[in-house]
């Protein structure tokens, strides 16, 4: 009954607001009238105006669909929006008109917003939903659908929805919305009357973030208009040393390891067969052809499953009088007298009248045969086979063939593998590219992901311990960049990969749900907004335990720890860190399941570093605040929060304070886990440089940095720009590269302060300078950026630099795409005069 009555009045309310034409301004001088609307259902919730000419003025997105997929989803149908009597802001709309659910949205002020939630509803297309407030803080929520109209009750917090069973009778008048003509289209949505004072406080917001847009479209390209009054002789500065100086974390710099452009199977995993197990699965991968036979040239052969070698690898290839051919990872590059290690699993065919198995495997390119062996044996079980081949030229496009020579014979074959005897460390790793990772001395490595840890769908969610055992035993997946994952390169790889390194291993693992963009589930809800059920989180949080078991425990007592030294590796790999989820909605679905494994892990080993999320963009994304508020209440079970932001040189440029004012207690620490400035040339290598220098200066707060993506092959990107591209023979070091090198090689734990000055207008946020002091080996390092076209010669104030010192640096043009090593005597350094003359677009490091 009270329902009915507020609702009643809510109606007239906004029937009264309708019958008003759009343009009049009700209220008074404090007062004025907002309207919310969305133009078109990508473009999000919008807010206009009202000015002394009546007219309405948009000030831009309040906040935009979140729901579901890029590109066919993120939809915004209908949105309603009401003003709560605790001064709160409420939006609801409908998604698409097939999903069981609409979106809720919350807000303090109406610029930033909660993280969208998604409530589950009994209905398949949950259409036009609207609320009216109710005097106890709850809201009340109708929606159409074909099962008539529903009613929803939403508690105060506006994070429970209680759809009632019953249809809902309320009249169709309820749907009627006020109308506004904004930029000359008339849109329905949701009029206000506000205070002037937040009309002024959002139309500066907006003002502000587009200045700031503004400051982050600057490029260096401009540099000869924007820099022109420079002395074309150079600039002087003066570097001031204090002596106060500050702990920081000597983990600044690690890698971060996707398995994205073909960065494991066909990169960094030296496997040189494509699709050894027969399993990729039609439609998964973006190329024509995709399915258990592709990579593989063959006649007529087929794929079988009955009997398979494992259960996890159900498919393998029959093979009749023929020959099967694969061509790698677009060919196979051989080196002129390599070794390599051929292996198969195979057995006779259960139609063979014979066991005996007679055949040939090749190395051939362009019809030459560049190695060869044949292989005999008698078995009607899989049985792996094994042999080594020689190269005798080089090559860059071979191919293998396995010919079968007993033409009676019908043979089963899978895990097809052709390995280099030469890998990084004897451990399986394409070695020049582990060397060059390597070469970065990173601190840490965070892996598998990103996107493919959360998977697309909570059944592609990355689960570890299907990637650790024998090659056969593990589980392949579908990889959400559209391709397939062998999982030969699967956690005793990494971990063993991070001990060669001498870097921690940083494992990421969902937090029970799935990547934010992941498309619906079969019933149309999806795909992040699902996660793992509740009733199965319990043995979620147990995968957590049994990774640290595995990586950690005594073999002798711990079956996991056993299955670590089975593959070779008895010692424990002594984890230290474990990251929960990554870029997720941080939404209720993400807090109850983030919390349930945080504490799990917690209570059992307290001394691990426990990572959380902040969401895929910096201040103020939603994510990102709630992340952090989210971080901070539940700072006992989160040491770390994970930030992601990939943006314009520009905004690196303009945003060297982003860590000044971060908290210093009672928060987590920061790890920016993937960032990088858009360019793949000199331009983003020194805007990094300088946002570097900016980290080292708050390296009390920020822990732990690393650049992504690491790894692409060239012509199967999914990402662009890279740290690393490769091809089959080729590694090619960005100027990106050579920036986390420097200064992950002159890192320390000790931050001196400094200050750099010059007379020059408008060139501070060109100019960077680092003092870092590292104790395990008792060096000083001074690190300067000079991103500016003209010289800089540094006058170093409070500091002596011996003549001796030891220096390396690179420079290019901005729009290089590599990077030229600078001459120790370019710096003159060795005159005695406490200079340093730092030559245009240069990134430095001097040590002693
Ligand atoms: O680094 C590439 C992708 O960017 C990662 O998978 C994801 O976390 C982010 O969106």
């Amino acid at each position: 009954m009270r329902r009915i009555a507020l609702l009643a009045m809510a109606c007239l309310f906004a029937i009264g607001l309708h019958a008003q034409p759009a343009y009049t301004v009700i209220g008074n001088d404090t007062t004025c009238q907002i309207f919310v609307y969305s133009p078109g259902e990508k473009s999000g919730l919008h807010l206009a105006w009202v000015d002394e000419q009546q007219q309405w003025n948009d000030v831009g997105q309040l906040c935009a669909s979140d729901y579901s997929a890029w590109g066919s989803e993120k939809k915004m149908f209908n949105p309603y929006v009401i003003h709560q009597g605790d001064g709160t802001w409420r939006a609801v709309w409908s998604v698409n008109n097939y999903a069981p659910c609409f979106a809720v949205a919350y807000s303090e002020d109406l610029v930033t917003w909660r993280p969208q939630d998604y409530p589950r509803m009994s209905a398949k297309g949950c259409l036009e939903p609207i609320m009216f407030a109710c005097d106890d803080g709850t809201t009340d929520i109708y929606y159409k659908s074909s099962n008539g109209k529903r009613y929803v009750k939403a508690s105060a917090d506006f994070r429970q929805f209680t759809e009632d069973p019953q249809p809902s009778t309320i009249d169709d008048v309820a749907w009627l919305r006020d109308t506004a003509t904004v930029g000359g289209k008339t849109y329905e949505g949701n009029l206000f009357e506000v205070p002037k004072v937040h009309l002024d406080y959002i139309r500066q917001w907006f003002a502000a973030l587009n200045a700031d847009a503004e400051l982050s479209r600057e490029r260096m390209a401009q540099d000869a208009q924007h820099y022109a009054d420079l002395p074309t002789e150079g600039i002087q500065a003066t570097l001031k040393v204090s002596p106060k100086q500050k702990a920081i974390s000597d983990k600044l710099i690690g890698v971060f390891f996707e398995d994205i452009s073909y960065a494991a199977d066909g990169g960094l995993y030296a496997e040189l067969i494509q699709n050894r197990d027969f399993e990729y699965k039609p439609n998964q991968g973006r190329a024509k052809g995709w399915g258990p036979l592709y990579a593989w040239r063959h006649k007529a052969q087929k794929t079988e499953t009955d009997r398979p070698l494992s259960a996890n690898n159900p498919h393998y290839v029959v093979l009749n009088a023929d020959t099967l051919t694969n061509y790698g990872w677009d060919g196979i590059a051989l080196k002129k007298g390599a070794h390599y290690d051929f292996s198969l699993y195979t057995r006779a065919n259960k139609n063979a009248t014979k066991a005996k198995l007679k055949f040939l495997v090749r190395l051939v390119e362009n019809g030459q045969v560049l190695a060869e062996k044949k292989l005999t044996a008698e078995v009607t079980q899989w049985t792996q086979l094994k042999a080594e081949l020689i190269a005798t030229a080089d090559a860059s496009k071979a191919e293998l063939q396995i010919i079968n020579l007993n033409k009676k014979t019908p043979i089963d074959i899978d895990m097809v593998s052709l390995f280099p005897q030469d890998t990084y460390k004897g451990h399986g790793l394409r070695r020049d590219l582990a060397e060059a990772i390597a070469d970065l001395q990173p601190k840490f490595v965070r892996f598998p992901g990103g996107c493919m840890s959360h998977g697309q769908g909570i059944d592609n969610i990355y689960h570890w311990q299907h990637t650790v055992g024998p090659w056969q035993d593990r589980k392949p997946d579908y990889n959400i960049w559209h391709y397939h994952q062998t999982r030969g390169l699967g956690f005793y790889e990494f971990f063993q990969f991070c001990e060669d390194m001498g870097a921690e291993p940083l494992p990421v693992l969902a937090a029970g749900v799935p990547c934010q963009n992941s498309t619906a589930n079969a019933d149309g809800y999806g795909g992040q907004q699902g996660g793992i059920p509740m009733d199965q989180m319990d043995d979620y949080c147990q995968e957590f335990l049994h990774l640290i078991e595995w990586a950690n425990g005594d073999p002798a007592t711990s079956s996991w720890a056993k299955m670590r030294a089975d593959a070779g590796h008895p010692a424990p790999f002594n984890l230290k860190y474990i990251g929960i989820g990554n870029e997720d909605l941080i939404s209720t679905t993400f807090e109850e399941r983030y919390l349930m494994i945080a504490q799990t892990i917690r209570n059992k080993y307290p001394d691990i570093q426990i990572c959380g999320t902040a969401g895929p963009f910096h201040y103020p994304s939603s994510d990102y605040i709630e992340g952090w508020e989210f971080g901070k209440k539940h700072h006992d079970v989160t040491d770390l929060l994970d930030e992601h932001y990939y943006e314009s040189t520009g905004w690196f440029l303009h945003h060297q304070d982003y860590y000044d004012h971060y908290p210093r207690s009672g928060a987590p620490k920061v790890y920016v886990g993937e960032y990088a400035s858009k360019t793949r040339t000199m331009e983003s290598a020194l805007a990094e440089a300088l946002y570097l220098c900016s980290v080292e200066r708050n390296g009390d707060v920020v822990s732990m940095t690393s650049y992504a993506p690491l790894l692409a092959k060239e012509g199967h990107h999914n990402w662009n720009p890279d740290l690393i591209y490769f091809d089959n023979e080729r590694v090619t070091l960005t100027p990106s590269y050579h920036t986390q090198r420097l200064f992950s090689r002159h890192g320390g734990n000790t931050y001196v302060e400094t200050r750099l000055e010059t007379a020059q207008q408008n060139v501070s946020h060109r100019l960077g300078a680092t003092v870092v002091k590292d104790a395990t080996t008792g060096k000083t390092h001074l690190k300067l950026v000079n991103a500016l076209p003209v010289n800089v010669r540094v006058t170093v104030d409070g500091l002596t630099l011996p003549p001796d010192a030891q220096c390396e640096g690179f420079s290019a043009q901005p729009q290089e795409k590599s990077c030229q090593p600078i001459a120790i005597d370019a710096l003159q350094l060795a005159n005695g005069t406490n200079t340093v003359t730092l030559p245009p677009y240069a990134v430095v490091a001097i040590t002693f």
